[in-house]
């Protein structure tokens, strides 16, 4: 094992928790790359990666919001050495509304897969939902389709971009989960995600499923004729758990390591402390809510670090480590030179919290505005297309 993750009753001297089943406490990114033992992502990685794909980095990537990563040097070692890759995410499907913060690994993948021109495989793990949720396998369905169209909305390339879901697609991934189930034990299991002996039984195999389309193998058709690719995994660190158990069983397998990329959670609009939550309707900004209610909520509830009094603000100017208007600014404001200026003029106390929840709201409610009407174009047989188990293109266009 590179190092160990959290199950559920670790460091509990610490006030954050981060595993797969919950997120909760103010984050210390940097205390958690301790904890999981992954690596941070340096300037000069980000550098590297602009240099190979001949385009600036996302903004996800340049600020930091992807932070950590395991042996991504290497994968571009082997990148520029001519050896191919694919990237593998994927989404538990627990509701049919999709909130920002579910939209941010998507779209980073999408910039990935243009950047680098590699496939995508996308898997949706309605039986993880089915087992950990109360939750019926006829509504996963449909939550299914409804997330797939969110997602496909993000400007997937149909003709390199494979969206499956468990229960459909399971007999294909079947020959990597029984040897992966083959050699990995349940006490690991129980170190690495905390089941225990009351934890239903689907819990306890069900690693071995978010597990194997780490390995090429298991897309026989849909990667016909390159089964030797590398696979980069973009997700939540809250994922790495899965990913830990994959890289140590790879070597038995005779598969190569996948490798990772870590994002932060998108924190709540109460504050950094909490990250947002679909079941928390106040917490989050949903891709179907409309521009007055997008208004409303972040008028109402982003955290502020301005002060309490206009004078007391242009005296000592707001706390933008808090704030989370600037801080999903931080994220979502592609333009550097505005965010500067805002940073600059926000900080200092020029600028009142009103002011920049104002430039939120508008770049959120476009953000929002375009998501739906990309989503509306998106037709029932594009949907199946995605779905459907077929050879990608995976020569260079
Ligand atoms: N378990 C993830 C969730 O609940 C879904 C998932 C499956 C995933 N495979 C993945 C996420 C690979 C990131 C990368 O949302």
């Amino acid at each position: 094992m590179e190092n160990r993750a959290a199950g559920d009753d670790g460091f509990a001297d610490d006030e954050f928790v981060v595993n797969i089943e919950n997120v909760s406490g103010k984050v210390d990114y940097s205390k958690l790359i301790q904890r999981f033992g992954s690596e941070p992502i340096m300037p000069g990685l980000v550098e590297r990666i602009e240099r190979l794909t001949g385009r600036p980095a996302h903004p996800f990537l340049s600020r930091g919001f992807f932070f950590s990563h395991r042996e991504l040097d290497k994968l571009l070692d082997a990148y520029e050495g001519g050896r191919k890759f694919y990237l593998y995410t994927g989404r538990g499907p627990s509701t049919d509304s999709m909130h920002l913060g579910h939209l941010i690994p998507f779209i980073f993948c999408k910039y990935l897969q243009d950047a680098f021109d590699v496939p995508v495989v996308i898997q949706m793990t309605d039986d993880e939902k089915y087992l950990y949720k109360q939750v019926n396998l006829e509504s996963l369905r449909q939550y299914t389709i409804e997330n797939v169209r969110d997602i496909i909305a993000c400007g997937f390339d149909v003709n390199k971009t494979f969206i499956f879901s468990n229960l459909e697609y399971i007999q294909h991934l079947y020959p990597n989960v029984l040897r992966i189930q083959k050699n990995v034990t349940v006490n690991q299991v129980r170190a690495i995600f905390g089941v225990n002996d009351s934890s239903n039984i689907g819990k306890v195999s069900f690693s071995a499923i978010q597990a194997a389309p780490s390995f090429a193998s298991s897309f026989p058709q849909v990667f016909e004729g390159c089964q030797n690719m590398l696979c980069l995994i973009p997700c939540g660190i809250d994922q790495d758990p899965y990913f830990l158990m994959t890289r140590d069983v790879a070597p038995r397998l005779g598969s190569p390591k996948p490798h990772l990329i870590h994002s932060k959670f998108l924190p709540a609009l109460q504050g950094m402390d909490k990250k947002m939550s679909s079941s928390v309707e106040e917490s989050a900004i949903f891709l179907t809510d409309s521009e007055a209610r997008i208004r409303e909520k972040v008028m109402k509830y982003a955290f502020s670090g301005g002060q309490s009094t206009i004078s007391d603000h242009r005296r000592l100017g707001a706390d933008l480590n808090v704030d989370i208007s600037y801080q999903y600014l931080s994220f979502f404001l592609e333009d550097e030179k505005e965010l500067q200026r805002i940073r600059a003029e926000y900080s200092s106390g020029k600028m009142l919290t009103v002011e920049v929840k104002k430039i939120l709201v508008g770049l959120i409610s476009e953000l929002v505005r375009r998501h739906q009407a990309a989503r509306s174009g998106i037709s029932d047989d594009l949907v199946r297309e995605f779905m459907s188990v077929r050879k990608l293109n995976l020569s260079a266009p």
